[in-house]
């Protein structure tokens, strides 16, 4: 459906999903994606998107993220660039997205709706979204504000959804592949691993921190605001989860200097880790390197078709 050899995506990054990265995950037989709004207007977007081009002939596709923002996002024009680039497949995230499906679907475009609980991949099916990402609590970003893992979401989209669907969160390494098509995924969509990897665009510093990190190491900021984020634990989420724990409602302008994006993308090309918050996953505690795309998609392929035909076809033959 998305014409790639390995059912392997990389999921939307700010900062992170430029043409570097997705042209190297979809080099490898993946599904690289380019985030929309790293790139400051629509028209920076159809210049990356040209740039991705000229350094893959495979599929990509391109991250829209419908979330609220400080500053106002023209979403019709980012959407109607993503049209008029061409581009067949999109990660919509964050919001409903069905305002901007029918322009999508007149330019034939494959749409992949990120969802966090079974009623919104529900819905995302019914307004006509092709597939979905089960986004478990285990995930970097917006993991929702229902903490439900994938080892419940996955089996429950599999009894209820009548579209494909990927999992996504917490996966990182052959045995998570495994486990997501045993539970009923048609494949898996990585985010944290992928920021592990030689191609992505951001400080080694970064890199290595998550090498060293382990799974006790990321943090669950803005539960007071009912727009709960998986961040990194450094001294800055903590600071902003002890503004949180005070007494009454937390006022959005107390932590924002502290969470500011623009700190976060600094971070990514500085290396100072304590400079503001950055996204990262559960997953951290299971990434011991920093491979290249082509090497972490072809280990996790080698190590999921190693269990299921030794392990599982053991079982099943003793
Ligand atoms: C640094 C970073 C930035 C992210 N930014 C976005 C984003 O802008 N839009 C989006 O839909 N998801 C975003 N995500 C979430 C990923 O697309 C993916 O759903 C998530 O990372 C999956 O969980 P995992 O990190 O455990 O693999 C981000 C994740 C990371 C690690």
């Amino acid at each position: 459906m998305l014409g790639i050899e390995h059912p392997i995506v990389q999921g939307g990054m700010q900062w992170v999903g430029l043409a570097e990265l997705a042209s190297a995950v979809s080099n490898a037989g993946g599904l690289g994606i380019l985030t929309g709004l790293t790139q400051p207007t629509p028209e920076a977007l159809l210049k990356e998107i040209a740039r991705c081009r000229e350094m893959t002939d495979k599929p990509f596709a391109v991250n829209l993220t419908i979330l609220p923002t400080i500053k106002p996002v023209p979403y019709e024009e980012y959407a109607q660039a993503i049209v008029d680039s061409g581009i067949k497949i999109v990660e919509t995230a964050g919001h409903n997205p069905e305002p901007f499906l029918p322009p999508f679907k007149a330019a034939g475009i494959t749409v992949i709706h990120k969802c966090t609980s079974i009623r919104h991949c529900l819905k995302a099916e019914r307004i006509g979204c092709d597939m979905v990402s089960v986004d478990g609590f285990e995930c970097a970003g917006h993991p929702g504000e229902d903490d439900i893992t994938n080892m419940i979401l996955l089996p429950l989209a599999a009894r209820r959804l009548k579209i494909p669907f990927l999992a996504s969160g917490g996966l990182g390494d052959g045995r998570g592949l495994a486990a997501a098509l045993a539970m009923g995924a048609d494949g898996i969509n990585m985010g944290t691993r992928f920021m592990a990897t030689k191609e992505a665009p951001i400080h080694d510093k970064v890199k290595q921190k998550m090498v060293e990190a382990s799974e006790l190491d990321t943090a669950l900021i803005y539960r007071t605001l009912k727009n709960t984020a998986r961040v990194f634990k450094n001294s800055v989420a903590e600071r902003v989860l002890e503004i949180e724990a005070q007494e009454g409602p937390t006022r959005f302008e107390d932590i924002q200097p502290l969470v500011q994006g623009t700190k976060g993308r600094e971070l990514f090309d500085d290396g100072d880790l304590e400079k503001g918050i950055w996204s990262a996953g559960m997953i951290v505690g299971l990434i011991d390197d920093i491979p290249s795309c082509e090497e972490l998609i072809t280990r996790i392929v080698a190590e999921a078709e190693e269990i299921i035909s030794q392990r599982l076809g053991q079982m099943l033959s003793a």
